[in-house]
Order: C-alpha cells, then sequence, then structure tokens
C-alpha cells in the first residue's frame, strides 16, 4: 500500500506543477520570467508525473495478482503519462527547429491544455480505485 500512496502523491504533485505552468503560460506572459518559470515547472512536473508512472507499476507488480492495466484508471493513465511527456518535449523542439516552430506551438499548446484535462480525471478514477473517495 505505501508504494500506491507514494504514487498518488507523485501524481498529485505533478499535476500541481504542470498545472501552474498552464496558468502561467496563460497569465503571465507580459512578465519577463514567464518562460524561465514555464519551463522549469513543466519539465519538473512532467517528470514528477513519468516517476509516479514507475512507481504505479512497481506497486501493482509488488501485488500477489500483479495484473497491469486492468481498469479505466490505468487506461487513461497511460494515455496522461504519453501526453506529459509529448507536451514538454514539443516545447523545447519549438527551439531546436526554428523552421517548424509555428506548428509545433500550435500542437504543444493543445497537448498542454490536454494534460490539463485528463491529468485531473485520472486522479480522480485512482481515488476511486483506491476506494478512498
Ligand atoms: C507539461 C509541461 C507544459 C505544459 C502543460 C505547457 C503548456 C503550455 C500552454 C497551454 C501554452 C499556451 C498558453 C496560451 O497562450 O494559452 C504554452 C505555451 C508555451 N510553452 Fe509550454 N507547456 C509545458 C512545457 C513547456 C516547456 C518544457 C517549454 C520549453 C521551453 C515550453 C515552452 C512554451 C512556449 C515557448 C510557449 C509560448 C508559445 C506561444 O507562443 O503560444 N513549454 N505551454
Ligand atoms: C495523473 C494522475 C495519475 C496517473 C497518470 C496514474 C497512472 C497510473 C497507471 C499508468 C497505472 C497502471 C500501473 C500498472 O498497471 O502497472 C496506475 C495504477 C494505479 N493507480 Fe494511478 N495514476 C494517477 C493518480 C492516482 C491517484 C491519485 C491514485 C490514488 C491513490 C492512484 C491509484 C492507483 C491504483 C490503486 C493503481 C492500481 C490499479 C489497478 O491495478 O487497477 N493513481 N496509475
Amino acid at each position: 500500500m505505501p508504494l500506491f500512496l507514494v504514487h498518488a502523491a507523485l501524481m498529485a504533485a505533478g499535476f500541481l506543477l504542470v498545472f501552474s505552468a498552464l496558468i502561467v503560460a496563460m497569465t503571465q506572459r507580459r512578465k519577463r520570467w514567464w518562460l524561465r518559470i514555464h519551463k522549469a515547472i513543466g519539465l519538473t512536473g512532467g517528470s514528477l508525473l513519468l516517476l509516479g508512472a514507475i512507481t504505479a507499476v512497481a506497486a501493482v507488480a509488488s501485488t500477489p495478482e500483479g495484473h497491469h492495466l486492468r481498469t479505466p484508471h490505468t487506461w487513461l493513465g497511460v494515455l496522461t503519462i504519453s501526453v506529459a511527456i509529448i507536451a514538454p518535449l514539443l516545447g523545447l523542439l519549438q527551439f531546436k527547429i526554428p523552421h517548424k516552430a509555428g506548428t509545433i506551438r500550435v500542437v504543444h499548446r493543445f497537448f498542454g491544455r490536454l494534460l490539463n484535462i485528463i491529468a485531473p480525471i485520472a486522479i480522480l478514477l485512482g481515488l476511486r480505485v483506491a476506494e478512498i473517495i
């Protein structure tokens, strides 16, 4: 059980950071510091979500049944993690491929928003699987 709690804590912390990255990008763009902070909290949040996913796999593996990916929470979880990898990667990539920056920027915005919609749903489903709510 403690591993599942570590999983839940990492996911909650990761979500708070990627949500803050979204808020900074949407409301603080006139400030000189916005991109530095957006990048730092976006990358840290994404890393925490990834670490939380590794913890989930380890937690499930340590149960007697050990069956992976068997509930809607885990399926949405995989989608959330994929988006949590893609969104910050696109954020970085727009500076590496300048001639494609316009397109990458549009897709980055989409994935950044999508992440902040599906992550809280994954959290709610996780709390239900764990019978906390
Ligand atoms: C999971 C992490 C991230 C999330 C959720 C996220 C989300 C977003 C969102 C929603 C926007 C559009 C804001 C708006 O104008 O409405 C945005 C813009 C931007 N993000 Fe990120 N981002 C993340 C990570 C990063 C990283 C690592 C970088 C790398 C430097 C980055 C660079 C940018 C830039 C340059 C823009 C401005 C693009 C534009 O002109 O619209 N982002 N981000
Ligand atoms: C962004 C949030 C979250 C994501 C992306 C996520 C992702 C995942 C993934 C991918 C798995 C599958 C591991 C495997 O089958 O090997 C999993 C399992 C699990 N997660 Fe989460 N999780 C999140 C939040 C939470 C929260 C807040 C809780 C609450 C305690 C939680 C509880 C669980 C439980 C109990 C399992 C095992 C469920 C089962 O095997 O059916 N998760 N999670």
